[in-house]
């Protein structure tokens, strides 16, 4: 039965996902596999900027083309046959890209994933940003990209109208060159961007750091990173709350971001071994640059960009410290954080316990109690709760 935008739905409540394109027909997939997926792996924005690159003749034979922020591959699928880098911050966007090139008996030769602080050693002939909901990262992008450009390079950026960043378009300029906007469409836009390189740029202010309040530590930021300006309220709130001196124990922060959980645990257990853990490599980097900075290189940390915690073994954990992120890309949802607490509770001793905070409305304890048959309330104020799950 076709259900539109792309979705077909087979027999039994699964979902096929055919991706129409001028450069093909692709099946593709989107990361994490959600049973009864009804979202697509690829938004109007894509199909634009497909369509567009197809009636302007691009990518022209043996470009190599720099993809930023491709979400699942569908950009780096459709245009597999020429030479690719394609940049993101999302380790589960790399996982998808290589899937989706894998499920579609693609040759992945042709494509280079690098992440969100990579870029490519060689000017590419051809730019396609997706642009990101943060402001902040295309900023970073902007900025490394420039060295790499030409005036002959071509440069697409497009987005979905309501996630798009209001100045999006002013950075493209500020820091690219002159933009020129085509008509929306499927409420997608589209922009083409020429390279002035005479443009005088302002320097490229990420990473930035600003300082914990009450402590003498600074919390450094990469531009993706959660609550990168200022520490999050809610944050703010399980730090008053973080359990402190319980001798060697193994501590990890489940969704690191800039590591600001795990780098006061620390400075309450010193002897504690914290591993922070986030899918963002921009979250990991800054979690590992905070912690050195802040108690020395020699600090007892390990640093996993990974998005489940397949790479721990059973019972192998004291506690884990988690604030759950809401949504994924644009998704709103708590399916993130119910991984993150069956994953918690897998690597957890008997006795080891799952600390959470959360908004009060997100109900977290009853999915808790659920899965560890427990849920303490550790504190709460009119928004937050801070629980206590503990493995038996
Ligand atoms: C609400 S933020 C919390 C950041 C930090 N712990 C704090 O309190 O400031 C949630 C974090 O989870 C990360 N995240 C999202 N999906 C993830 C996944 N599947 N695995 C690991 N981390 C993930 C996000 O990148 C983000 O850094």
């Amino acid at each position: 039965m076709g259900l539109g935008l792309g979705l077909v739905r087979r027999a039994g409540g699964m979902t096929e996902n055919h991706f129409h394109t001028p450069f093909g027909d692709y099946r593709l997939q989107r990361l994490p596999a959600r049973r009864r997926e009804l979202l697509r792996a690829w938004d109007a924005a894509d199909e634009y900027l497909l369509h567009h690159l197809a009636e302007q003749g691009l990518p022209s034979v043996g470009d190599r083309a720099l993809l930023l922020n491709d979400s699942f591959g569908a950009l780096a699928t459709a245009l597999h046959s020429c030479p690719l880098w394609s940049a993101s911050d999302s380790l589960l966007a790399h996982e998808a890209t290589r899937l989706n090139y894998q499920a579609n008996g693609l040759a992945p030769e042709n494509l280079r994933l690098l992440t969100s602080l990579e870029m490519p050693r060689k000017t590419p002939d051809l730019v396609i940003i997706k642009v990101p909901k943060t402001l902040a990262l295309l900023e970073y992008q902007l900025h490394r990209l420039r060295p790499l450009l030409t005036p002959d390079t071509r440069i697409l950026a497009a987005g979905m109208m309501k996630a798009l960043p209001g100045a999006a378009w002013k950075k493209l300029e500020s820091l690219l060159g002159p933009v020129q906007t085509f008509p929306g469409r499927k409420k997608a836009k589209l922009m083409e961007i020429r390279f002035d390189p005479g443009l005088a740029a302002p320097p490229n202010p990420w990473p930035t750091r600003y300082q914990l309040e009450g402590t003498p530590y600074h919390i450094i930021n990469h531009a993706n990173v959660f609550s990168r300006e200022k520490l999050d309220i809610g944050t703010r709130f399980f730090l008053q709350h973080l359990p402190t001196g319980r001798g060697r124990e193994t501590l990890l922060d489940l969704g690191c971001g800039n590591g600001v959980l795990a780098l006061m645990a620390l400075h309450h257990n010193p002897e504690a071994v914290v591993h922070c853990v986030d899918e963002s490599f921009m979250a990991v980097a800054s979690a590992r640059a905070t912690l050195k900075d802040a108690l020395g290189p020699e600090v007892n940390a390990h640093f996993h960009v990974a998005h489940d915690l397949t790479g721990f073994s059973d019972q192998s954990v004291d506690r884990v410290l988690c604030n759950p992120p809401f949504h994924q890309q644009q998704v709103v949802g708590d399916h993130i954080a119910r991984q993150m607490f069956r994953d918690a509770r897998r690597v957890l001793r008997h006795g080891g316990e799952l600390w959470v905070v959360g908004n009060r409305h997100l109900g977290y304890h009853k999915t808790l109690k659920r899965l560890f048959g427990n849920a303490t309330l550790v504190a709460s104020n009119r928004k937050f709760v801070i629980l206590c799950a503990t493995r038996a």
